[in-house]
């Protein structure tokens, strides 16, 4: 490693579209966060920098759907996602956001300086055009079928399904986003940032300079680079964003792309009016954590940009992580298959430490993992609680009993003694190599490995049994869980922050250093300890039941979403149509179809006659809710008997997304019998 002076962190900016999920946190966040909390531990000079990526269509579209402002929109999950990362304890030292002047400024600035340097091309190509709503359509304003799978809904420039980044006029059948019509062609200009002519410098810079990346890093930047870069536009005919500050581009905005990895340079110069220190001074080291679908724009565009401007340092180094996936799928926001940060908060109160252990230690690293409820529950009751909690209690409840709450004197140390000491030293080393190498899950389990290493000396030294031949001996045993204690304030610290604290309290203790890892003499004989509780508490099987049962909600109302929409069936004439008689009718009484779940015996005014209709609903209304609703009935269906009873009929129903049947009835009462047509 070479020399540096200080560490600047950057964690992706997530799209303020959405609240963040475990997803995120796996990917990004937690690691990130662990990372800051490490070197600033380690007396380093750090800067921990995240906030919100407001810009790109995704935003527009969903304030159009919503019938609000993009404004709106990013005001609202923006608020939201920084309050639910302060619960969680992520440690930014600014959290800021890219619809903030300094952002618009500086991002301007960049652009502007390149413009003078020439360092664009300027290239006037056709692009598709909705004439309906006289508007060019970028990026996600169009959807079409990808060209690579097939996929029907792949966008303008990617597909979701199988991870091609298109452009628009690849797509085969392209619709509009905002009209559905099929758009046309139409000549706009844009200003273009020429990676190819980066591809020298990329490959020297990467592929010779930068081989410890991590091989999922190491090798997408590969395959980009060696399946040769083109010139890549940064401007759009957009009207959210920020403005292209140039006369002639009047109506368009940065690439959300251009401008987003701006964001953490103007969150920075938010945060400080010294910034180009952490920008500008070759002695700055940055880290960028963000998830595999970003890194070409961390290790390829944004360099490339930075490069071009000249003033600027490049990343050190780009930990990427793969994706966590929930229950055996891909977590979707727009699908709700998602494990919620705020909701978590809500859900789990207290327990924030749990799920950055639970994402840590089991975290996409190397491969794409899969969170399961169930893994959450044993982590926490199997490790947290039995191997941490267990270790820590069993210290502190011995000392209390023998010894007042008072740090014994250690006698003479035995052969089990020094080898348990000593062990602290070389976990500190492990644990520091692993949290050097990004290795978060390995950092993780060397930390508790240190717990498990107390909860062995216990088992082999057994002071409650010794207490009755030897109390003597059972102060110096003590003496040593109580280090050993106090040690873990300081491993654990990065990961679990607020458990430490809480700790520490027990333990009367201010924070350590990370130097002090491994000093077997931080608590000295005769030093008060505080009253005690449990560290961590078990997860009941309830909890997770709940959690279950909620994404199984979820996964019924997406299947009954997607079964909703069957294909159309062949057409019919209006003959057909008419030969059906359809009327509206009150239901008169209701009862359960006895030893039936689904049947309901509806007797029912027609308006022509009072008949009975034996209908499939009891599973989604009561029979006291249907009676006195007035329904659509088909009167001309040939009766038929169904659990010995004739069926005169058939109401209309229709299915929500939850796959609920709910009755399909006039918007207003109307006489009863009056035909539906
Ligand atoms: O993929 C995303 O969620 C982007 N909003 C990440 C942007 S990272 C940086 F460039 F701002
Ligand atoms: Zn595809």
């Amino acid at each position: 490693m070479t020399d540096f002076k200080r560490t600047l962190i950057t964690s992706a900016l997530p799209y303020a579209n959405g609240p963040v999920h475990i997803g995120h946190l796996a990917g990004v966040y937690v690691p990130a966060d662990i990372y800051a909390r490490y070197l600033r531990l380690k007396g380093e000079d750090v800067l921990f920098i995240g906030g919100s990526d407001e810009h790109g269509v995704p935003i527009t579209l969903k304030a159009r759907n919503e019938g609000v402002t993009p404004q709106d929109i990013v005001d609202k999950y923006h608020g939201m996602i920084k309050a639910s990362f302060a619960r969680l304890g992520i440690s930014f030292d600014i959290y800021s956001r890219t619809s903030a002047p300094i952002h618009h400024q500086t991002s301007s600035e960049i652009f502007s300086k390149l413009y003078q340097d020439g360092k664009f091309i300027e290239k006037t190509s056709e692009q598709y055009f909705d004439e309906e709503t006289q508007q060019f359509l970028a990026d996600r304003y169009i959807v079409g079928t990808c060209p690579k799978c097939g996929f029907e809904k792949a966008y303008g420039d990617q597909c979701e399904s199988c991870g091609t980044s298109l452009s628009p006029t690849e797509l085969v059948n392209p619709r509009s986003m905002l009209s559905g019509n099929t758009p046309v062609l139409k000549e706009t200009k844009h200003w273009y940032l020429p990676l190819d002519q980066y591809e020298t410098w990329l490959k020297e810079w990467i592929l010779e300079g930068h081989k410890e990346w991590k091989p999922n890093v190491y090798g997408q930047c590969k395959s980009w680079i060696d399946s040769g870069l083109q010139p890549r536009a940064v401007t759009r005919d957009l009207e959210w964003g920020v403005p292209v500050p140039l006369e002639e581009a009047k109506g368009k905005v940065l690439y959300v792309w251009f401008d987003a990895p701006i964001g953490y340079i103007s969150a920075t110069r938010e945060l400080t009016p010294d910034w180009e220190k952490w920008w500008k001074d070759q002695e700055t080291r940055m880290i960028h954590f963000i998830g595999k679908d970003n890194i070409v724009f961390h290790c390829i565009i944004f360099p490339a940009m930075l490069k071009a401007e000249g003033s600027y340092i490049l990343p050190d180094n780009v930990p990427a992580n793969e994706f966590l996936n929930l229950e055996g799928d891909k977590i979707s926001t727009s699908r709700n298959w998602a494990v919620w940060l705020h909701e978590y908060l809500d859900d789990f109160p207290g327990k924030e430490d749990v799920l950055k252990y639970v994402l840590t230690a089991n975290a996409p690293e190397t491969k794409d993992n899969d969170f399961t409820w169930k893994d959450f529950q044993t982590r926490n009751n199997s490790e947290l609680v039995a191997i941490l909690g267990n270790f820590v209690n069993r210290a502190l409840v011995l000392t209390q009993k023998y010894f007042h709450n008072v740090v014994p004197e250690a006698g003479k140390l035995t052969e089990n003694d020094l080898t348990s000491l000593k062990s602290l030293k070389s976990l500190k080393n492990d644990i520091e190599k692993s949290l050097d190498n990004f290795r978060f899950r390995e950092a993780l389990k060397n930390a508790m490995d240190m717990a498990r290493l107390g909860n062995k000396y216990l088992a082999d030294e057994e002071p409650w049994s010794v207490v009755k031949r030897d109390p003597e001996r059972v102060k110096t045993i003590l003496h040593v869980c109580l280090q050993v204690t106090a040690n873990l304030t300081i491993a654990l610290e990065p990961f679990l922050p607020f458990s430490m604290e809480k700790l520490r309290g027990f333990l009367n203790i201010q924070k350590f250093n990370w130097s002090d890892l491994g000093n077997t003499g931080l608590l000295p004989a005769g030093h008060h300890l505080n009253a005690s509780s449990l560290l961590f508490e078990k997860i009941e099987d309830q909890q997770i039941e709940t959690q279950v049962q909620k994404l199984q909600a979820t996964k019924m109302a997406n299947e009954a979403a997607n079964a909703g929409v069957t294909p159309a069936k062949p057409s019919i004439n209006i003959d057909q149509f008419g030969a059906m008689d359809i009327r509206t009718g009150t239901v008169l009484a209701a009862e359960k179809v006895a030893k039936t779940q689904k049947l309901l015996k509806l007797t029912i005014d027609t308006g022509i006659d009072t008949r009975t209709v034996v209908s499939g609903i009891a599973e989604h209304y009561t029979p006291e809710e249907m009676v006195g609703k007035q329904v659509c009935i088909l009167v001309n269906l040939e009766p038929r008997p169904l659990k010995g009873i004739e069926s005169k009929g058939m109401i209309l129903c229709a299915q929500d997304p939850t796959g609920k049947l709910v009755l399909v009835k006039p918007e207003s009462l109307v006489r009863n019998g009056s035909e539906v047509k």
